[in-house]
């Protein structure tokens, strides 16, 4: 085993390492739910950049043309991995649960030719359109304005996955154009890409997702109390999300940055909700609160 750094607590355990060899240590059908959000391979070393003071309408301050080595492969390189990851979940998530996976252009032919030749069967195929996606620099290619999800089980025809389908008949999200509370949720979601103030106080991953989308596919799948595992940990959005369904998480990150990133994201969670605990209970203000966070065996200040 080579687990160079993790935090634990209760009920998230993270390791800084990479998630190929993470997962090897970990028992079949020990997860209820997966949510990945692996490398797009859609970084490039080519230099695109725009300094602040242009004069393009519509093209927002300053910004430079994402350029990450954990997201640069080729095609071959990318098909190896994907179908590496993608046994292994299927390995550890149990045939009533389901695994979502984000893709772009990049890579979505990839996962599901990938899902075809490990037998495991697309339940939908979700567009997510970002209606304030930002305008296309080139002027040669149209905006990209979407990604691709897909929802996916490995139960064969059994077809036992959870699916919360009344609750999410039933759901009204305020800012999605596309769904009316009381009609089946369409495969198109109409979720901009913003995120609230609260979700970058700790700082900002280049390819973090809106929480209220993870929310979406947790209300959807998860069932309370479940197993969450995260294989590509980024910022923490997913174990944020997984958290508030009260699921236990697990999480792999590669990059200390990211890693240190969603430990801080984390604690302040669990701070948080101690605080509003504390604040339900009138009387327990006094009380010592209890230390059960820790980063590498050791007891963790969140403050
Ligand atoms: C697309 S981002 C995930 C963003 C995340 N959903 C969020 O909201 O912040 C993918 C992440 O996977 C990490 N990563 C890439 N290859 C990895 C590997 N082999 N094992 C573990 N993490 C990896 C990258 O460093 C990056 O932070």
């Amino acid at each position: 085993m080579n687990k160079q750094k993790t935090f634990s607590h209760d009920k998230v355990n993270l390791y800084l390492q990479n998630v190929i060899e993470g997962m090897l240590d970990l028992p079949d059908n020990s997860f209820d739910l997966a949510i990945a959000d692996p490398p797009y391979g859609a970084s490039t070393n080519a230099t695109w950049k725009l300094d602040s003071g242009h004069t393009l309408d519509g093209f927002g301050g300053a910004w430079k043309l994402a350029s990450h080595n954990w997201d640069m492969f080729n095609g071959l390189d990318g098909f190896e991995f994907t179908l590496t990851w993608l046994n292994e979940l299927k390995r550890l998530v149990k045939p009533t649960g389901s695994i979502w996976i984000h893709s772009t252009y990049h890579n979505s032919g990839i996962v599901n030719v990938a899902c075809q030749m490990l037998g495991i069967e697309i339940i939908n195929e979700v567009v997510w359109y970002k209606r304030n996606a930002f305008p296309n620099l080139s002027g040669r290619r149209l905006t990209a304005s979407h990604e691709t999800i897909l929802w996916i089980h490995t139960g064969e025809n059994r077809r036992d996955y959870y699916f919360n389908y009344e609750n999410v008949k039933a759901a009204h999200f305020k800012e999605d154009g596309l769904k009316e509370p009381g009609k089946q949720l369409r495969t198109v979601w109409d979720i901009p890409n913003n995120k609230k103030r609260s979700e970058l106080e700790f700082g900002k991953h280049p390819t973090q997702k809106p929480l209220r989308l993870i929310e979406r596919m947790l209300l959807i799948s998860a069932e309370q109390e479940g197993r969450l595992l995260i294989p590509f940990l980024g910022s923490g959005t997913d174990v944020i999300a997984g958290l508030k369904h009260d699921m236990d998480c697990v999480g792999f990150e590669v990059e200390q940055e990211y890693f240190d990133l969603a430990c801080r994201r984390i604690s302040a969670y669990f701070e948080e909700k101690e605080t509003d605990l504390q604040m339900e209970l009138p009387g327990c203000n006094d009380q010592p609160k209890a230390s059960n966070l820790s980063l590498n065996g050791l007891a963790v200040n969140v403050k």
